[in-house]
């Protein structure tokens, strides 16, 4: 079965993800109140957050070569990364990160066989999911299966959220709204290419929240039968 799965993001009024200053505090507390079992955080989005490059790795301890069990029962939620071209290795910085019980890498039949090493060595789980690129779906319902993940919070820019939306897997879309505007026509929280208003993904309004500093919280539900 596949989780119900939520975007989050925060915007200016112009819809750009980036160039402004979001309120991330408040962001992050309305993220905790969506009660999810798994956050799916974009490999960019986690070399942006943690000011890491491609490749670059963090300080290690013995500790991080250790094995940890996962205990299901655990209310905070997994950190699942897609990661198929072997980007990320600050793993043991990511994972001291005390809101997540555990990360999660997705990797494709194409990851480089010495990150699969890389992982092993410090006991990082990763799925492997899809030739090329990993299989989103796929991935989704293993996590179900095999976590029982039920809800999926996205965190990540317009790449992975475009990729979610044209392959149907999103359920619900959350913009917590700035007063400001970027100018700028790049970063939007959606992106594929198409421009056709035919593609365009259609929403339901479930929830509008007027918020202090003019902030504005919006929920929709994906109108996915026609
Ligand atoms: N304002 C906000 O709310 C907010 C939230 C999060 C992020 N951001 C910003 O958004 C920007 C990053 O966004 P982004 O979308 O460029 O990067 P991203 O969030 O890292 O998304 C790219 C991810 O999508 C995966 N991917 C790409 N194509 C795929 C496909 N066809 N099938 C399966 N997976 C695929 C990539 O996996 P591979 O690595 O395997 O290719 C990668 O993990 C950053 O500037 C960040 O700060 C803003």
């Amino acid at each position: 079965m596949l989780p119900w799965v939520m975007t989050f993001n925060a915007t200016s009024l112009d819809g750009r993800i980036t160039g402004f200053d979001a309120d991330v505090n408040l962001y992050y507390q309305l993220a905790s109140e969506m009660n999810a079992d798994a956050v799916l955080m974009g490999s960019k989005t986690v070399l942006n957050g943690f000011n890491a490059k491609s490749g670059q790795l963090s300080e290690e301890s013995q500790e991080d070569f250790q094995p940890r069990g996962m205990n299901n029962e655990e209310k905070r939620p997994l950190l699942v990364v897609p990661d198929s071209r072997g980007k990320i290795r600050i793993w043991s910085e990511v994972r001291r990160m005390p809101y997540i019980k555990d990360i999660i890498v997705l990797c494709s039949r194409s990851t480089p066989k010495e990150y699969f090493d890389f992982l092993d060595e410090r006991f990082i789980p990763y799925m492997i999911v899809g030739y090329e690129q990993v299989d989103l779906e796929t991935a989704l319902d293993e996590l179900n299966l095999q976590f029982g993940v039920k809800r999926v919070r996205v965190d990540s820019g317009g790449v992975l959220n475009g990729v979610l939306f044209q392959t149907g897997l999103v359920d619900e879309v959350h913009t917590l709204i700035h007063p400001s505007l970027v100018g700028t026509g790049r970063d939007s929280i959606y992106y594929t290419g198409l421009e056709s208003p035919a593609d365009n993904i259609r929403l339901k309004l479930v929830n509008v929240d007027k918020l202090e500093g003019g902030l504005v919280y919006l929920t929709y539900h994906v109108i996915k039968d026609l």
